[in-house]
């Protein structure tokens, strides 16, 4: 018998029961308190208590964060629809954003959560700490909270206990906009869905041989002429100092720092198309939109490249609030070793006169890294005997290694987007390894934390980079929160799974791994 012919045999009282008249509502659905990414230190729910966003609840933000209980209650008006006011606290009720009270083992950067049937309390020791409490507490909403329109509710928050704090200081994030251009929007978008898995640094690859993405004052051709193409062909883009500026405030509104990489001495044909001066034979090449590596060089031996290096790093440290200014220092084919050692130990003094500590690819670690040069790990093998002798001599590592973090490798051989060259990583290769003891002889004191680099030689919408960054994003930034004694695949791929429906809400193109089961099929 077919349903049409089942259906019509039922009487119409039994009909109402099982025939739905509206979508299923998911506004409704209590999210399960353990469902956090990443892992809290310690989290416990009380069982039962919820509390209920309402008409009435207001946010209570202690001087200095107000701006953190801003950026909670604006999403939440436009899908709630209710006013959600921010006011100095104490208040009653409602949620409270405090400045005291938190346990000192939580740092800067973490949080205590209290949900009961009357209040949401976080408390914090700085802003930094109650914004990724907020960043919990967003995923303790129901999914329609991430909703762009109006939603009919409730609104409940399961109760429970959480206090939490990040393993690494360092959880990183980069984005290549030379490869392909990102407009100040989509960096944003991108800044947005880092903050929510408390990532708090933005590395932006701003040059290559394929585009120069940031105006300098002092060398202009590098933007209106460098910055004109990218790979493929396209017509490219750069950031005027006020778009960059935006982006750093944006993110810094949002616990980001933005770190600024200008590759060299490799990775530069962009700059040397745009001064022909900056070339030993004073010939300009042209512009490259291919995807090769390791054919361009500064001129290690002139000195001007140097002029040229302190011109371009003053500017952007001029711009940088943040410590960190990369010079990346990768793949330098091109360049004589011993012209690289040296090449990179005058770059780090320029640097250093500038008041920014240097972050390079772990390649630096074949010059001689000052102490404060932190060395990013970017090799496909656990034993790298230069960097291990570096790392004994106190260089700090950001471990973004290419097999496990690097979100531009496909998933597997069927994805028409990324690279391959470092295999495919999918979630659970992602996810599967300990950052503070990945290499061979190197201790878990000298990790300052892990990246996920994001290529984007075959990207170009922010729909691609969705794509790529989840759900591995979220596993990287999992190994950089979370104390490793919460590393479980079962359990994180549960928790991993529940982001699910929220992404889609959101409008975020993710890759549904089949390692994953996505509730609902979402
Ligand atoms: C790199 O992937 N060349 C750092």
């Amino acid at each position: 018998m077919n349903v049409r012919r089942l259906l019509a045999l039922l009487p119409v009282s039994l009909l109402l029961l099982i025939i739905p008249t509206a979508p299923p509502s998911t506004a409704a659905t209590v999210v399960a308190f353990g469902s956090v990414v990443p892992a809290p230190v310690t989290s416990t729910a009380a069982a039962g208590v919820t509390y209920g966003i309402t008409v009435s609840t207001a946010v209570y933000a202690d001087p200095g964060a107000e701006g953190v209980g801003e950026r909670l209650a604006a999403p939440l008006r436009r899908s709630t629809g209710y006013p959600l006011p921010v006011s100095p606290a104490p208040g009653a009720g409602g949620i409270s954003l405090l400045l005291s009270g938190a346990p000192a083992t939580v740092g800067a950067e973490g949080y205590q959560l209290d949900v009961t049937a009357t209040s949401i309390v976080i408390r914090a020791n700085r802003p930094a700490g109650l914004w990724n409490g907020v960043q919990t507490l967003h995923q303790l909403l129901p999914v329609a909270a991430d909703s762009a329109t109006v939603q009919p509710g409730p609104w409940p928050v399961p109760g429970g206990h959480i206090v939490d704090y990040p393993r690494f200081g360092y959880r990183g994030a980069m984005l290549d906009v030379a490869r392909h251009f990102f407009t100040v929007a989509a960096v944003e978008r991108y800044i947005d869905q880092l903050a929510l898995y408390k990532v708090n640094y933005l590395h932006l690859h701003l040059s290559d041989d394929q585009g120069w993405r940031i105006a300098i004052d002092s060398w202009p051709n590098l933007a209106t002429y460098g910055g004109s193409t990218a790979v493929g062909g396209g017509p490219g883009g750069y950031y005027t100092k006020a778009d960059y500026q935006q982006i750093v405030s944006y993110a810094a509104a949002r616990s980001v720092t933005v770190v600024p990489e200008i590759d060299m001495p490799s990775h530069t044909n962009a700059a040397l198309a745009s001064y022909a001066s900056l070339n030993c034979d004073g010939v300009a090449p042209p512009l490259y939109t291919g995807t090769d590596v390791g054919f361009s060089s500064l001129c290690t031996a002139k000195e001007l490249t140097y002029t040229f290096i302190d011109q371009v790093v003053g500017e952007l440290a001029a711009l940088t609030p943040g410590p960190y200014l990369h010079i990346g220092g990768d793949e330098a084919a091109s360049t004589a070793p011993a012209d690289y050692a040296a090449f990179v130990n005058r770059v780090q003094r320029i640097v250093a006169a500038h008041g920014k500590t240097v972050a390079g690819w772990h390649d630096v670690t074949k010059a001689t890294p000052l102490p404060s040069t932190v060395a990013q790990y970017w090799g496909t093998t656990t034993n790298d005997a230069s960097v291990k002798t570096a790392a004994q001599n106190g260089t700090k590592l950001i471990m973004s290694p290419a097999n496990r973090a690097y979100i531009d490798m496909k998933y597997n051989s069927r994805t028409t987007l990324g690279q391959n060259w470092a295999g495919y990583i999918d979630v659970k290769t992602a996810y599967g390894w300990d950052p503070g003891a990945y290499l061979t002889g190197v201790a878990a004191s000298s990790v300052l934390g892990v990246e996920a680099p994001l290529w984007t030689e075959t990207l170009t919408t922010s729909a691609d980079i969705d794509y790529m960054a989840f759900p591995r994003l979220p596993a990287i930034a999992e190994l950089g929160w979370s104390p490793y004694s919460t590393h479980n695949w079962t359990a994180f791929k549960q928790r991993l799974g529940a982001q699910g429906p929220r992404w889609k809400v959101m409008g975020v193109n993710y890759y549904h791994s089949t390692q994953i089961s996505w509730p609902g099929g979402s």
